[in-house]
């Protein structure tokens, strides 16, 4: 292992450097290899995620030893075994190190890596690091307009194992063959400063999946700051998060401390991720931000449909009214009203419950929403759990805003996921509860929550492509 990257046979080796400068020009630059030059050991914490367009780009990031400035991305066909036609993108380190009130993370070079040029419909391979210390081979397949297809949201694994999300997740691939990525709606870990070997866990989890699917993740409130263990929350906080979890730079802001709003295009899907564990000021820019790309999007004709993704939604069961919940319908309730959003998943709440399709109003408040089915409404869903924990949802304030499907702690264990099929007339949704051990130690099979559908609204301008 020591010995991998520097190869002792060629007496001085040979690290090329390949630094895009001024957009397009390559130069490369040979440094001989010092003989007291540490060795490199592979990429590790890898995660991955879609660009903006899925069809022609994606993300990747990872982290290695401070002393290393820069590394590669190998990028083939998927045929090609021995990468001998692959493409390399050099990507330099970002230096990064915490000690203080917000954790503990140790010296290493971040490395985030993007992937663009694809063709549309097209199956990869591709690996990170050095000769010598390659990562692991990955895969990505991008999307196409044409194509049918499927994806899952999961949330809220938020333990120091992680087991729990693996089983699921497993489960969800299992259970749909064209599964192509997971929507992680937050709380990825319990305590993501007092423990960090939380994230460690979820990334070397998260790992096993991202090798074929990117896991397209936000932030929960346990992604945020808890240094005290009272349940003190910075939010608007991300650091850690943003250095292990990787997005598109297309949010409101444009630094990697960003509310990790952003979206992403998958076939005729338009997929935004909102970040609702920012500060409330920063809610109404992200509410800004959220108006601009949908009207972008309609004007444009560019998906058949809109999928939010965040972690506290609208709509609270256990929490009810006592947290961000008022915040959340009053700042984005009337957007997705207005933009006939089809579906607002969400997490926190470790039960699966969903909503009529219903329009939220300039009067937010609880008692103004009519709950009964309305046309062209939103669906409001929180995605259940992958374990361990769970809520209740079955009291009368959580029918009120559920009435179609509210569930019981013993009912969801040990995991639910829930799968959408894709097509060009309509959103087959499926919320599944995975076969395994309950906490009453009882063996309990696969079985579906709920089901339903959602016709499409509009037309898609890239349908013919
Ligand atoms: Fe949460």
């Amino acid at each position: 292992m020591k010995n991998r990257w520097i190869s002792s046979l060629m007496g001085t080796a040979t690290l090329c450097l390949s630094v895009l400068l001024g957009g397009c020009a390559k130069v490369i630059v040979d440094i001989p290899a010092p003989p007291s030059t540490p060795p490199c050991e592979p990429p590790y914490n890898i995660t991955t995620n879609f660009g903006e367009d899925s069809s022609s780009e994606f993300l990747v990031q990872w982290h290695n030893d401070a002393a290393i400035p820069v590394q590669k991305i190998q990028i083939t066909a998927e045929d090609d075994l021995d990468f001998l036609n692959a493409r390399e993108i050099a990507v330099a380190g970002e230096p990064f190190s915490l000690s203080g009130e917000i954790g503990t993370i140790s010296p290493r070079n971040i490395f985030r890596g993007r992937v663009a040029g694809l063709q549309r419909n097209t199956k990869y391979r591709y690996r990170m690091g050095e000769v010598g210390a390659w990562s692991k081979v990955f895969h990505h397949e991008t999307s196409g307009a044409g194509a049918e297809f499927s994806f899952t949201v999961v949330a809220d694994p938020q333990s120091g194992t992680n087991a729990m999300m693996s089983h699921v997740m497993q489960a969800a691939n299992a259970f749909d063959s064209n599964n192509k990525f997971f929507l992680m709606a937050g709380d990825i870990v319990n305590e993501i400063s007092k423990y960090p070997n939380e994230i460690l866990s979820y990334t070397s989890a998260a790992n096993e999946f991202n090798e074929r699917t990117p896991v397209v993740a936000t932030q929960g409130n346990h992604d945020t700051y808890w240094t005290t263990g009272d349940n003190v929350y910075k939010f608007g906080e991300s650091t850690i998060f943003n250095s292990f979890i990787t997005f598109p730079d297309n949010g409101c802001e444009s630094d990697h401390n960003k509310s990790q709003s952003y979206y992403f295009y998958y076939n005729n899907v338009f997929f935004v991720v909102l970040n609702t564990m920012v500060t409330d000021p920063q809610h109404a820019i992200q509410a800004q931000w959220l108006k601009n790309i949908l009207e972008h999007d309609r004007a444009r004709k560019l998906s058949q449909y809109t999928i939010v993704l965040c972690h506290i939604g609208p709509f609270g069961n256990r929490y009810f009214e006592k947290w961000k919940e008022p915040v959340v319908r009053s700042t984005y309730g009337k957007i997705f009203s207005d933009y006939e959003v089809d579906i607002v998943f969400a997490g926190h709440d470790h039960t699966y419950a969903r909503s009529n399709p219903i329009k939220i109003g300039t009067d937010s408040a609880i008692e103004a929403i009519d709950y009964s089915p309305t046309p062209n409404g939103t669906i409001y869903s929180i995605a259940g759990a992958t374990g361990p924990k769970f809520y209740d949802a079955t009291d009368e304030r959580s029918a009120q805003y559920y009435p179609f499907r509210t569930t019981t702690m013993l009912e969801m264990e040990p995991g639910v996921f829930v799968n959408v099929k894709v097509t060009s007339e309509k959103l087959v949704v499926e919320a599944v509860r995975v076969a395994g051990t309950n906490t009453r130690r009882e063996e309990v099979p696969q079985v579906t929550l709920d089901s339903y559908e959602v016709m499409a609204k509009r037309s898609f301008s890239k349908a013919a492509e």
